[in-house]
């Protein structure tokens, strides 16, 4: 696993003092740079009330100065997990860049409106989807799914498919953000940012 050589070591001189606007940077050459489908693929972590961990990958969707936000149905078992224990954390790994971001921090709902314009945006076949799957609970069968997509579809047509209520976003707030890139002779660079009241402070971690 080696840094292409279009990119820079990371360096402390290359620190930014708010770590969202380094991730931006990250983000934007992962999706220039990175042959990756999805390099806005994150894996999600939560544990449970009972403090069994999870993990599962999500999309970021948007990304602005207040967090990182994705969107899925409020009533899945991450859902659940989320209701109950409202802190998560958020795993970036661009193989081909060398390079993982760590994220940890409080989930928050993200408004209906903000949702709802999400949600539209979506293709119609996507957000048909999303309206007939129960989505993490037991399924008899996949012709199950099918035919309530099916029945959907011929119910609503030349219809708006409605929001449903348990579907929208959540936004990570984060309160640490690490950042670690491949160097030589598995001397790799790792910064780690933690929010104390409203300043971020970084220090270099040992690899
Ligand atoms: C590349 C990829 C992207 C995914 N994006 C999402 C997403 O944005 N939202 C979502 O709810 N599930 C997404 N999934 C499915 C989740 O990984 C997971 O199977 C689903 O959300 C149920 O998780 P849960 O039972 O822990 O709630 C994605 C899966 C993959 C492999």
């Amino acid at each position: 696993m080696t840094t292409p050589a279009t990119l820079p070591p990371l360096r402390a001189s290359l620190l930014t003092d708010d770590p969202l606007d380094l991730f931006a940077r990250w983000f934007e050459e992962a999706r220039e740079l990175s042959r990756m489908e999805y390099p806005n693929a994150m894996t999600l972590s939560t544990v449970t009330p009972e403090g069994m961990p999870d993990g599962r990958v999500v999309l970021l969707k948007e990304l602005d100065a207040r967090g990182f936000t994705f969107y899925t149905n409020y009533r899945s078992a991450k859902g659940e997990a989320l209701d109950a224990n409202p802190r998560a954390a958020l795993s970036f790994y661009w193989d081909d860049l060398a390079r993982q971001v760590r994220i940890r921090g409080t989930v928050e709902k993200v408004s209906a409106e903000d949702s709802e314009a999400y949600f539209q945006t979506r293709p119609r076949g996507s957000r048909i989807g999303a309206a007939v799957s129960n989505q993490s609970r037991p399924l008899g069968g996949r012709e199950e799914l099918e035919a309530r997509y099916r029945q959907m579809e011929a119910r609503l047509e030349g219809e708006e498919i409605p929001r449903p209520d348990h579907w929208g976003g959540y936004r990570l707030v984060p309160a640490e953000v690490e950042f670690w890139q491949a160097g030589a002779h598995r001397l790799h660079d790792r910064f780690l940012y933690r929010r104390g009241g409203g300043d971020w402070t970084v220090e270099r971690l040992a690899p």
